[in-house]
């Protein structure tokens, strides 16, 4: 299947939908104001050619607790979400695939004032999705630069939260980038310490040692967590700790980590090279063993695989 190919079927609600038949109403509340949450996960096909969601129950928990933190909840719990993730991608024959959850709030609701228990509605699509920031990252690395757009600060978002209208900070850092012929943004914090990409997490290393930023300001990752513990099976120390752009420019290695990016070497930052200019020993090393891991070839981290 071609790159970005969509799917024959989509969940709605419930069901498997028709691809084409798969709308919502125009007036739908989370379209006018970005009431809604969504998950990005993807399915691998394994070493033994089965299929399996990578960390499918940590993507559905944080996909719940999204949802809550703006006041609604999901009619759904975390097993039923997977095990229909499972039939969706049987049903469309992916043998890897993205997978997008959603949950939004249709037109039954209008204005900002909303009900004590909004109705919820929720959506899992699936596609085919490559390399996120392109086939060449992982050889050559990608050239970023410092967005002048910042992470917002804890006091006004809600950073931990997957949350559809906090995105638009991220696409206008990443348009920023993209305009600039940068290949992706870094955003800072409102203090200026280095928070993360616009879609990824984000690693320094130093003398051999991961560091990352602190929990205020970011998404937590669940990319981030396997390194932090696929970090700790090679023996390398893992720090959270507020991050100077100084420091940034001075790293040996940059990487970033995501559902979409998966671990994507940083190899110039605002036309400084990076280290070597090439993806480091470290981040290679740690890109290996992430795909090992979403292969089922690293038995100590199976549980991470759901098959469906
Ligand atoms: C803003 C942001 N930061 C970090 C990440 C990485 O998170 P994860 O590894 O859970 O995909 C994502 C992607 O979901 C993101 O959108």
């Amino acid at each position: 299947m071609a790159d970005n190919a969509d799917s024959k079927v989509i969940w709605m609600d419930g069901e498997l939908i028709p691809f084409a038949s798969a709308n919502v109403h125009v007036l739908s509340h989370s379209l006018h104001y970005g009431s809604a949450a969504f998950e990005g996960i993807r399915a691998y096909e394994t070493a033994d050619g089965r299929t399996a969601i990578y960390r499918a129950a940590e993507h559905m928990d944080r996909f719940q607790r999204s949802v809550r933190i703006f006041g609604g909840s999901i009619p759904y719990t975390s097993a039923e979400l997977t095990a229909a993730t499972a039939t969706l991608i049987r049903a469309n024959g992916f043998k890897s695939c993205y997978i997008r959850p959603l949950a939004y709030i249709g037109h039954e609701t209008r204005g900002l004032k909303l009900p004590k228990e909004p109705h919820i509605h929720v959506a899992i699509a699936t596609w085919n999705w490559g390399k996120y920031l392109g086939d060449a990252a992982m050889q050559k690395g990608i050239k970023t630069c410092i967005a002048s757009f910042r992470r917002p600060d804890v006091s006004s978002s809600l950073p931990w939260a997957k949350l559809s209208g906090s995105y638009l900070n991220s696409i206008m850092a990443r348009r920023e980038a993209t305009l600039g012929g940068y290949d992706e943004a870094i955003l800072l914090d409102q203090q200026g310490y280095l928070a993360e990409g616009s879609g990824e997490n984000i690693f320094i290393v130093e003398k051999g040692n991961l560091v990352t930023p602190t929990t205020g300001a970011i998404l937590m990752g669940i990319t981030r967590d396997a390194i932090f513990t696929l970090a700790k099976s090679h023996g390398l120390s893992v720090v959270e700790q507020q991050i100077t752009r100084n420091r940034l420019y001075e790293a040996d290695e940059v990487f970033f980590t995501g559902t979409a990016a998966e671990i994507t070497p940083v190899t110039s930052i605002d036309g400084r090279a990076i280290g070597t200019g090439v993806p480091g020993p470290v981040t290679l090393r740690l890109a290996k063993s992430f795909e090992q891991s979403t292969r089922g070839e690293l038995s100590d981290f199976n549980s991470w695989l759901t098959y469906v």
